[in-house]
C-alpha cells in the first residue's frame, strides 16, 4: 500500500518567476482590503516591476538607489521635506496639482505651493510695502479678484510671498532678513481691488545641498526656479487658488527646476520711468509695475486646508 504523503496545494504562480513577477506579488493581496489601497499598490507594483525589468539594475545600482532614498529621508526635518522636493523636480508635484485642479476656461490656474509658505503672515492695508530689507528694484502689484464672469469679489484674502533680492525667503535666513520680509496678507476692496508694493522677483535655486540637488547635478540639470511671486487667493464660495506670477524676462522660464511655469501665469511687468507717476505711488522712478487679475471658479469642494 502506498504511503500517504502530505499534499499542500500551491498554485504555480505562488513561487517567484521573473516573467510573472508583478502578477505574483499582486496575487498576494488579501481579501476585503481598502479598494483604493489595492488599486494604488497593484498599479505601483506593476509599473515598478516593469521599470526594473527595463532597467535591469546591477546589485550595486539597486543599492545606490536604496542609499539615495535613505539619505533623502535622513535630511528631512520640520523645515525640510526632501521627498516633496524630489517629487517637485520629477514633475510629479505639478502633475498631482494639475489632476486636482482642472478648472473652467478663464479661471486662474493653480501651481505648486512650495515649501516656503507660512500661515498667518502679517495683514496689511492695500498699498502697503512688504519689502522690509530695502533690497531690490521696487515693484507695484495691483489688480482685481473676480468671478469667472468678471464680477468683483470683495473681501477675498490674498496671501503673497517671495524671495528677497538675494534669492532667499525670510524663513531661510532667520536672523539675517527681517521676520516676515516679503510676505503679507491683503484683502480685496468692494470692487475686488488689491494692491501692494514689493520688489521685482529674481530667479533663485531650490535647496540643492542635499540628495535631490546631487541628483539634479548628475542629471545635468540646474536648480533654478524662474522668478516669481507666490499667491494664495481665498474667498467664501469660490475654489481657492494657489498660484504664482512670473516675470516675462527671466531666462529660466522655459526650464524652471520644478516645472511650475504655466504660460497663462507669465505677467506683463513694466518699467515705469515717469517721476510723477512714481511720486503718486510713493516711490522713486524708475520702478516696476504689474497688473494682475485673479478669476476664481465657484467652489465645488470645501476650501483647501493647509495642514
Ligand atoms: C518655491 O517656489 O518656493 C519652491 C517650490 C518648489 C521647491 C522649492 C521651492
Ligand atoms: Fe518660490
Amino acid at each position: 500500500m502506498q504511503e500517504a504523503t502530505a499534499t499542500v496545494s500551491h498554485s504555480r504562480s505562488a513561487y517567484f518567476d521573473e516573467a510573472q513577477s508583478a502578477d505574483i506579488v499582486n496575487g498576494r493581496m488579501g481579501q476585503g482590503i481598502d479598494p483604493r489601497l489595492e488599486q494604488v499598490m497593484s498599479v505601483l507594483v506593476k509599473h515598478l516591476h516593469a521599470a526594473v525589468k527595463e532597467i535591469e539594475p546591477t546589485h550595486e545600482e539597486w543599492f545606490a538607489a536604496v542609499r539615495f532614498l535613505t539619505e533623502t529621508g535622513q535630511i528631512c526635518n520640520a523645515w525640510r521635506q526632501e521627498y516633496i522636493l524630489l517629487s517637485d523636480i520629477l514633475g510629479v508635484s505639478m502633475l498631482v496639482d494639475a489632476i486636482n485642479h482642472r478648472r473652467p476656461t478663464g479661471a486662474t490656474p493653480n501651481t505648486i505651493l512650495g515649501p516656503f509658505y507660512v500661515a498667518n503672515a502679517p495683514e496689511y492695508e492695500n498699498g502697503a510695502n512688504i519689502c522690509l530689507d530695502g533690497k531690490g528694484e521696487p515693484l507695484v502689484v495691483a489688480g482685481r479678484v473676480t468671478d469667472l464672469a468678471g464680477k468683483p469679489i470683495a473681501d477675498a484674502k490674498l496671501e503673497v510671498w517671495q524671495t528677497n533680492d538675494d534669492g532667499f525667503y525670510d524663513v531661510q535666513q532667520k536672523g539675517i532678513q527681517p521676520d516676515s520680509n516679503l510676505r503679507g496678507v491683503f484683502t480685496s476692496d468692494h470692487d475686488g481691488g488689491y494692491s501692494f508694493k514689493s520688489v521685482k522677483p529674481r530667479h533663485y535655486p531650490i535647496p540643492s545641498d542635499g540628495p535631490v540637488g546631487k541628483l539634479l547635478g548628475a542629471m545635468g540639470r540646474h536648480p533654478n526656479r524662474a522668478a516669481h511671486l507666490h499667491f494664495i487667493v481665498t474667498a467664501p464660495g469660490y475654489e481657492s487658488v494657489i498660484t504664482h506670477i512670473f516675470t516675462p524676462d527671466c531666462p529660466y522660464l522655459p526650464e524652471d527646476a520644478v516645472f511650475g511655469v504655466k504660460s497663462e501665469l507669465i505677467a506683463d511687468f513694466r518699467k515705469v520711468e515717469d517721476r510723477e507717476t512714481a511720486q503718486r505711488v510713493g516711490l522713486e522712478a524708475p520702478f516696476w509695475s504689474v497688473t494682475w487679475d485673479f478669476a476664481l471658479a465657484p467652489a465645488t469642494k470645501p476650501a483647501h486646508v493647509i495642514a
